[in-house]
């Protein structure tokens, strides 16, 4: 059997996942791309948000792929501090608290995790722009 995965949508491996807890991933050329990080929940588990700090929208990571806290327990942005539940992007200490991270809708399939089918990337970015109001 022969399974088809659409490598434009591929954001990480599940083993990738497995290993580091969590992925960093741009999706799309030119100046906007699609930035994002993937995250492993617990096993079988796996969410995906915009690599945008609802505080003041810089990116969360300083390093490659560097988006937990130091105990692996949840999601944190380096600028300042606030820290995310991995599991729904809640901010649950920090400047932002009782601000969400902005979700990435996923998929699975043969060891990849994908951006969902039908999600336009740019629309996603878009989401950004009127967070900004
Ligand atoms: S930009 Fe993320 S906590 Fe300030």
């Amino acid at each position: 059997m022969t399974i088809e995965i659409d490598t434009a949508r591929v954001l990480c491996s599940v083993a990738e996942l497995a290993r580091d807890g969590c992925r960093g991933f741009t999706l799309g050329d030119g100046d906007w791309p699609l930035r994002g990080l993937v995250v492993q929940v617990r096993p079988g588990v796996i969410r995906a948000y915009q690599n945008w700090c609802p505080h003041l929208g810089y990116a969360l990571n300083f390093v490659p792929h560097g988006f937990l806290s130091r105990d692996g327990a949840l999601l944190r942005c380096h600028s300042h501090g606030a820290s995310f539940e991995k599991e729904d992007g809640l901010c649950i200490a920090g400047p932002c608290r009782g601000r969400r991270l902005l979700p990435v809708p996923i998929e699975e399939h043969a060891g990849w995790v994908l951006l969902a089918a039908g999600v336009d990337p740019q629309a996603l970015r878009d989401q950004i722009e009127r967070q900004r109001g």
